[in-house]
């Protein structure tokens, strides 16, 4: 790439560390420490061959998220025909469900996002609470006798799912069907082969007839709700709204999975403060959980970097020339733990102040469901603490394996057992 030939090399202390490994899924910080370090905007090749830039300090992620220069649709993209439009999201490249929040720019985005976030009103959030407060404790019902569970599978995965398909409008009797698809994504994402493609497939035809049915018969649910906001005045085709759908169901899913389970893993490996934080639910204080909610996703967030952005134009970012065209991927999860902004990073304090974190992202492209995962992931994990207050891992930190996906960071299982010692 004859245009970066002028940028000079960071200065630095041995060679970089290796990247994209199973020690580096396990446990990126120390990587994500030298590159913050030694070359904070930093030239890689991904796994999947394309090349693209790290942005790893607080203060350059956030310059970067919120730069309207970085283009989210991938059409910028000046890499081979292959790499266009990969996102990160399996199966995604369909044309029909690109057109969605995280792959657009203004003004399209712009519409769109006021479109939904009409139907997604904090109000419709809060409204929420109590189904959120059902489905968990049905869960919890489910494995509270056995003495032991996998809180992936048996928790953090069916919650999202249940509440989002609930918040669409998605009836409940098939709403087992997006828990099978889902596993499907979750287990064998990256790539839309097989049965991936399959179970996106799936889930595309029935929210079209979805969205079919509910304007025919609308309810008082999402889906409905965008359809009745495009009915006045504003414009949204069925494909936009199917891609929508897809785009909540996607972004709100994995993430919270990982939120309840990061989080979990978090507090078990940090005794003192889940005693801090179990103390203070007892005497019926919810301001530690909500601090410490936002604690644990800049601590250990589920979104390890950022969906793509491409460069429109050649610019300067950290002091390294970024081509036209170039990616440029935003690593949350290494900003999240600068010390030039945060105190002690990388101690997990819950009740920590001024927690500007950047697991939401920033600018345009901040979370649309931001109060539902908070929602979501408060009252998971207060729950946890009240009806299963002895709860302990049941694996050794290292047989623990994590999804080694390249956007989100998360757990595979989390055995725990509760209740009396076995
Ligand atoms: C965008 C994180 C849960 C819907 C984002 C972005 C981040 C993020 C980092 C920005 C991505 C970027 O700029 O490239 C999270 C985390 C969650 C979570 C950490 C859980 C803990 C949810 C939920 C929903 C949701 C529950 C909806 C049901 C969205 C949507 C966008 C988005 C629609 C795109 C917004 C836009 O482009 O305007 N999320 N998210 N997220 N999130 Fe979330």
């Amino acid at each position: 790439m004859p245009h970066h030939q002028n940028t000079p090399e960071p200065a630095s202390e041995g060679p970089a560390p290796e990247l994209f490994t199973w020690e580096f899924a396990t446990d990126p910080y120390p990587a994500y420490a030298w590159l913050r370090e030694h070359s904070p905007v930093h030239r890689t090749t991904l796994p999947s061959g394309v090349e693209a830039w790290l942005v790893t300090r607080y203060a350059d992620a956030r310059q970067a998220l919120a730069d309207q220069r970085l283009s989210k649709d991938p059409a910028h993209h000046s890499g081979s025909a292959h790499a266009k439009g990969r996102t990160g999201i399996p199966g995604e490249r369909k044309a029909d469900l690109m057109t969605h929040l995280l792959n657009i720019d203004p003004p399209d985005h712009t519409r769109l996002r006021r479109l939904v976030s009409k139907a997604f009103t904090p109000r419709t959030v809060a409204e929420f609470a109590p189904r959120v407060q059902e489905l968990t404790d049905r869960l919890i019902d489910a494995f509270l006798e056995k003495g032991e569970a996998d809180l992936i599978h048996d928790f953090a995965f069916p919650l999202p799912i249940y509440a989002i398909c609930d918040l669409l409008g998605v009836p409940r009797e098939d709403q087992d069907d997006f828990r099978d698809w889902a596993g499907m994504m979750i287990r064998h994402g990256g790539g839309p082969r097989g049965g991936v493609a399959r179970s996106v497939k799936k889930m595309r035809d029935y929210l079209a007839e979805l969205i079919h049915r509910k304007r025919e018969e609308p309810g008082d649910d999402l889906i409905s709700g965008l359809i009745r906001a495009s009915d006045h005045g504003e414009h949204l085709t069925e494909n936009e709204a199917a891609a929508m759908a897809f785009i909540l169901l996607f972004a709100g899913f994995e993430t919270t999975v990982n939120l309840i389970g990061n989080g979990v893993y978090a507090l078990l490996r940090n005794p003192e403060q889940r005693e801090r934080l179990q103390r203070a639910l007892g005497e019926g204080d919810t301001e530690l959980l909500a601090t410490g909610v936002e604690e644990l996703l800049r601590y250990d967030g589920p979104v390890e970097l950022a969906t793509w952005r491409y460069a429109t134009e050649a610019l300067t970012l950290g002091g390294r020339d970024i081509g036209a065209g170039d990616p440029v991927l935003v690593v949350l999860a290494a900003a999240d733990r600068d010390p030039a902004r945060f105190d002690d990073p990388d101690t997990l304090d819950l009740s920590r102040r001024d927690n500007q974190h950047l697991g939401y992202g920033h600018g345009i492209h901040y979370c649309l469901g931001a109060p539902l995962a908070r929602l979501e992931g408060q009252t998971a994990i207060a729950t946890l603490l009240r009806r299963l207050p002895d709860l302990r891992l049941a694996a050794e930190p290292d047989d623990l394996r994590w999804r080694g996906g390249l956007i989100m960071r998360g757990l595979r299982t989390l055995p725990v057992q509760f209740g009396a010692e076995r």
